[in-house]
């Protein structure tokens, strides 16, 4: 492959996609800026996945630029991954993802569309994937010792609600395109290749993946097994309260799974001793995001220095003069975050797995997806090690807010999903979760701070689960 596959004339491609993309961007699922308008855009870089000739269809990989008004002048814009279709003529089954025609430029009179949407243009990534190497900026890589790669498995996309897109190929194999990029080693590829090299099975092996190489280093896309047939612990989690079934044993298994992607994770990635100076910052933070959402949230108000209080005793244990270790976590732990298969026979190839019904019989497995940590902070900030206590207070809220979505609210179900979790847990690590409270209460505490300002900002319906637990938790400091 060479640098020909850089596209040949992309001066004039930005202003002719310009207006079209105007439109078109803002309204995606995955497109995070929205609310605030788009000020311009800038070809970061444009490759031919697949050439864009005058019959035929053409696959442009575009990282793209995005500018809005206030961010310092030197601040890096938003970076956005793109895999746009071009065709002469867009068959009927395509329309819906049209993004435009443009008027000029080196696509003048063609059709631009969202290619993910064409199986023939999804085939074409697949297939750049099974060849490792570069092409232009971009570079395909595979996992060692991993069985080549089948040709010709059709695509579908995965059809769920999710902010980046995702392909199945043949219900074999799953890729992830990220959307919103940031330059540096993506999470959701570092930490799954670490446990797949250090042998931990509970994380889908990346057995492919791309990158750019220039002018940054992007991590574009992920190819991991598809555990067909499978069911997330979130849905499990919501049919259990359902049919009025405890979730104890799952909970426990999950802990067991969190515990073992712990260890695994602090014996393949670097670990840093947390001492008072570092404890100290880590309650500044917390303090820092306390006052941010109290301020745009009012109703935080009363809770604020009972809330205080919970992040001082995290500063406080710095004082004791114990050392406590931070590692590399998943940063975005919850229910959503963990899929159970294995204990069903594989369905026809076309239906669609997602909506099987499954129940968490014996049998099956648990593992754990979507190590990207929260994507809108900045990538180094999620890259960096943190106590381990910081994905069990992401779970302990889950198990809450899946107690919290059932009528009647059933706060038994989840204290026991809590206990035998922390039990669990335990039992794999030799640490019991709850032996350090006051770490514990720091994390949950800050947990549900964020959650009341992302309910408040997108879901107002949801804010009341939040601050229900912000009410217990500003509660229980004495
Ligand atoms: N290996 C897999 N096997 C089966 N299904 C999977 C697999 N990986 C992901 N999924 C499904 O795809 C969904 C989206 O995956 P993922 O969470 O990685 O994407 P995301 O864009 O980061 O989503 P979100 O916006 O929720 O963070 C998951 O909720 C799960 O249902
Ligand atoms: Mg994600």
């Amino acid at each position: 492959m060479s640098e020909a596959a850089s596209f040949r004339n992309s001066a004039g491609l930005l202003p002719s996609l310009a207006p079209l993309l105007h439109a078109w961007l803002p309204r995606r699922r995955w497109f995070a800026g929205k609310g605030q308008p788009v000020t311009g855009f800038s070809l970061v870089s444009a490759t031919e996945l697949l050439p864009v000739r005058s019959t035929g269809p053409g696959l442009l990989h575009l990282l793209l630029g995005v500018h809005r008004p206030g961010l310092p002048a030197d601040a890096p814009p938003d970076c956005y991954q793109l895999l746009l279709g071009v065709r002469g003529v867009l068959p009927s089954r395509l329309a819906p993802a049209l993004i435009g025609r443009p008027a000029s430029g080196p696509l003048a009179g063609r059709m631009v569309y969202e290619g993910l949407d064409d199986p023939r243009l999804a085939e074409v990534v697949l297939e750049r994937l099974r060849t490792p190497g570069t092409l232009g900026p971009l570079r395909f890589d595979r996992f060692d010792g991993a069985p080549a790669l089948p040709g010709g498995l059709a695509a579908r996309p995965l059809g769920a609600e999710q902010s980046n897109t995702s392909l199945v190929y043949g219900d074999s194999y799953i890729l992830k395109f990220f959307r919103r990029v940031q330059p540096g080693p993506n999470p959701d590829l570092e930490l799954p290749l670490a446990l797949a090299r250090a042998g931990c099975s509970r994380v889908p092996v990346p057995v492919a993946w791309y990158e750019s190489v220039t002018p940054a280093p992007y991590t574009l896309g992920v190819l991991q097994p598809y555990l067909r047939g499978s069911a997330d612990g979130w849905r499990l989690a919501l049919d259990s309260l359902a049919a009025g079934r405890p979730f104890t044993e799952e909970a426990r298994a999950l802990g067991r799974v969190t515990a073992e992607v712990h260890t695994a994770l602090a014996a393949a990635l670097p670990t840093v001793e947390l001492r008072r100076a570092q404890t100290e910052l880590l309650a500044d933070a917390m303090n820092r995001r306390l006052n941010e959402a109290a301020r745009a949230v009012p109703a935080l108000l009363p809770y604020a220095p009972r809330l205080r209080a919970a992040f001082d005793a995290l500063a406080g244990l710095g004082e004791e003069g114990l050392a406590r270790r931070a590692q590399r976590v998943h940063g975005d732990l919850h229910l959503g975050q963990t899929l159970y298969a294995g204990t069903h026979p594989p369905g026809p190839p076309a239906a669609s797995p997602e909506n099987r019904a499954v129940s968490a019989a014996p049998g099956g497995r648990w593992s754990v997806i979507d190590f990207e940590g929260e994507p809108a902070r900045p990538l180094d900030e999620r890259r960096r090690p943190q106590p381990p206590v910081r994905d069990i207070a992401g779970m302990l809220r889950s198990f809450d807010y899946a107690a919290r979505t059932h009528r009647p609210w059933n706060p038994v179900w989840a204290e026991d999903c809590r206990i035998a979790y922390c039990e669990g847990y335990a039992e794999t690590s030799g640490t019991d979760p709850r032996e350090e409270p006051e770490l514990l209460r720091a994390y949950e505490t800050d947990k549900a701070v964020y959650e009341v300002v992302y309910e408040a900002r997108h879901r107002p319906d949801w804010l009341p689960v939040p601050l229900a637990a912000i009410d217990r938790l500003a509660a229980a400091v004495i």
